[in-house]
C-alpha cells in the first residue's frame, strides 16, 4: 500500500517551540498548522502523518500542548524530482483554560500574532471531534480565519470512534453549523491512519506550487 502512494513523508523531526517571534525558526519553509479545541487530536494527527509515535506530545488531559511546536516534514511527491520540506505546526487548544481568564488572553495573543503575520502560512488544518457539533468557540474561529483569507480544511477527528453512516450524520450536521453547504470536511483518524493518504494529497498538491 505505503509504495502507490503518491505523497510520502520521508521525515520528520522536532525542530522548535516558541511563545514569541524570536523563537520561530529560521528556515524559510511553507507552513501547514493544526488547529482546534483542546484534546481534540492535534498532535495526534501530526504523530499519525510523521509516522514517529510520541514526536508531539499526546495526552488525554486537555491543555497538553502549550506552545507553538514546529515540526520540520520532508516529503517525496511521484513525477516531482526535488524532494520538498514544510513545517507541520502544532498549536495549543483553543477553548480551555488551566489558570483563568488572562492566562487565555496571553495565549490568543501569541498565537494570533503568528497566525496574522506567518508570511509563509499555506493553510490552516481546523480539527473538530467527529462526535460533536462544533460549539461557538469553532465556528468563531473558522470566519475568523476565512476573513483574514486564510485557507482552512477543516478535519474531523476521532472517525474511529464511530461508523461509516454516522460519520454521513455528523459531517451534515457540522456544514449546517457553519452555514455552508458544500464545505469539504476530511474524516480522519489518528489511530487507523484513516484519511491520512487524502491529507498528504492536499499537502502535496499545496507544496508543488510553493
Ligand atoms: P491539546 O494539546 O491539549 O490541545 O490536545 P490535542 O488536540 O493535541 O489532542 P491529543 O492529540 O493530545 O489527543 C487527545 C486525546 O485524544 C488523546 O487521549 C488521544 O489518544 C486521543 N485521540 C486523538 N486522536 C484520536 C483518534 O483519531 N482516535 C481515537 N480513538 N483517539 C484519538
Ligand atoms: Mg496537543
Amino acid at each position: 500500500m505505503a509504495g502507490k502512494e503518491r505523497v510520502i513523508i520521508t521525515q520528520g523531526q522536532y525542530v522548535a517551540s516558541a511563545v514569541k517571534k524570536e523563537q520561530y525558526p529560521e528556515k524559510e519553509l511553507p507552513e501547514i498548522v493544526c488547529i482546534g479545541r483542546s484534546n481534540v487530536g492535534k498532535s495526534s494527527l501530526i504523530n499519525s502523518l510523521t509516522r514517529v509515535k510520541g514526536l508531539a506530545r499526546v495526552s488525554s488531559q486537555p491543555g497538553k500542548t502549550q506552545t507553538i511546536n514546529f515540526y520540520e516534514l520532508g516529503v517525496r511527491i511521484a513525477d516531482v524530482k526535488d524532494r520538498k520540506s514544510f513545517y507541520l505546526v502544532d498549536l495549543p487548544g483553543y477553548g480551555y483554560a488551566k489558570t483563568g481568564k488572562e492566562n487565555r488572553r496571553m495565549w490568543a495573543k501569541f498565537i494570533e500574532e503568528y497566525l496574522t503575520t506567518s508570511p509563509r502560512l499555506q493553510f490552516v488544518c481546523q480539527l473538530i471531534d467527529i462526535r460533536h457539533e462544533p460549539m461557538a468557540s469553532d465556528v468563531g474561529m473558522f470566519r475568523w480565519l476565512v476573513e483574514r483569507g486564510i485557507p482552512v480544511l477543516v478535519i474531523a477527528t476521532k472517525a474511529d470512534k464511530i461508523g461509516k453512516n454516522a460519520q454521513n450524520r455528523q459531517i451534515s450536521i457540522m456544514r449546517k453549523v457553519f452555514g455552508i453547504a458544500e464545505l469539504s470536511i476530511l474524516p480522519y483518524s489518528s489511530l487507523k491512519n484513516e484519511g491520512r493518504s487524502d491529507l498528504l494529497d492536499v499537502i502535496g498538491d499545496t507544496l508543488i506550487q510553493c
